[in-house]
């Protein structure tokens, strides 16, 4: 049986908006495993950035539980959860969430600098990444001189600079022409392939989610679809 590195059980979360309620994810339970990538799609407030940042420990369940590579999550601190995500966990946003003050290599090193990690292991780790992605020459450029292609792959090195134990990634391309958006989407690809790293997609756009190998539809804070690429492949879809 494939490894589950994150089990979702029974998953609520309800944000409190004036006299009213909204349950933003509703009851969900779902594992993935390690080595998927899978996309989430469902129209606007379904609750996809909710689910994803639940799973990322950015917000604390209402209802429910997660289990990351086994470590139960429950009952952390807020300081426990973001050593934890510190450690374990890689983010890509919409809008790339650079430090414009910092070169490209800074910001890849910086998740490293907040987890304590000492000079010689920063180094490999950045400069290993950037061998791998031939971004050398990007190295000493500040994020207001990249491309948005080139803030995105910085954004995603800086992601993967910590080696998560999955990479969750929120409308990577929301920001990005579509030429740009689908080379960042083939080195998701890429990474999923020949790394294996494991990839939650967040995304609006259909083609960004037939990439990945799973596919879960959102409606209303529930889960109304979840398939595997071969499944879909099978049934026509
Ligand atoms: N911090 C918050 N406070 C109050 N309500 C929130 C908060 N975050 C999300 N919501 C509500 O929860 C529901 C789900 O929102 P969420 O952002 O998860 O949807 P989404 O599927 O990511 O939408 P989009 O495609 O527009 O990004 C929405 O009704 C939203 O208004
Ligand atoms: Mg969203």
């Amino acid at each position: 049986m494939k490894e589950q590195i994150v089990i979702c059980e029974n998953l609520s979360k309800n944000f409190v908006v004036g006299n009213s309620e909204v349950r933003a994810v509703d009851n969900v339970s779902i594992n993935f495993e390690r080595g998927e990538f899978s996309s989430i799609v469902g129209p606007s407030g379904s609750g996809k950035t909710t689910l994803l940042n639940l799973v990322g420990t950015l917000e604390i369940p209402s209802e429910g539980r997660i289990i990351i590579n086994g470590t139960d999550l429950s009952h952390f601190t807020k300081e426990q959860l973001t050593n934890f995500r510190r450690k374990n966990l890689g983010f890509v946003f919409q809008f790339f969430n650079l430090i414009e003050g910092l070169t490209a290599y800074e910001n890849i090193e910086l998740p490293l600098i907040f987890d304590s990690v000492p000079y010689e292991q920063r180094k490999h780790a950045v400069e290993g990444l950037i061998q791998d992605f031939k971004l050398g020459y990007l190295r000493n450029k500040f994020p207001e001189e990249l491309s948005s292609g080139e803030r995105q792959r910085v954004s995603i090195m800086r992601a993967l600079v910590n080696d998560p134990i999955i990479l969750l990634a929120d409308e990577p391309t929301g920001n990005l022409d579509s030429k740009t958006g689908r080379t960042v989407l083939e080195l998701f690809d890429n990474l999923n392939k020949e790394r294996g790293t494991s990839i939650l997609l967040v995304t609006h756009d259909l083609s960004a989610a037939k990439r990945a190998n799973r596919t879960l539809h959102m409606h209303d804070g529930k889960i109304t679809f979840d398939m595997k690429i071969e499944e879909m492949i099978k049934e026509g879809i």
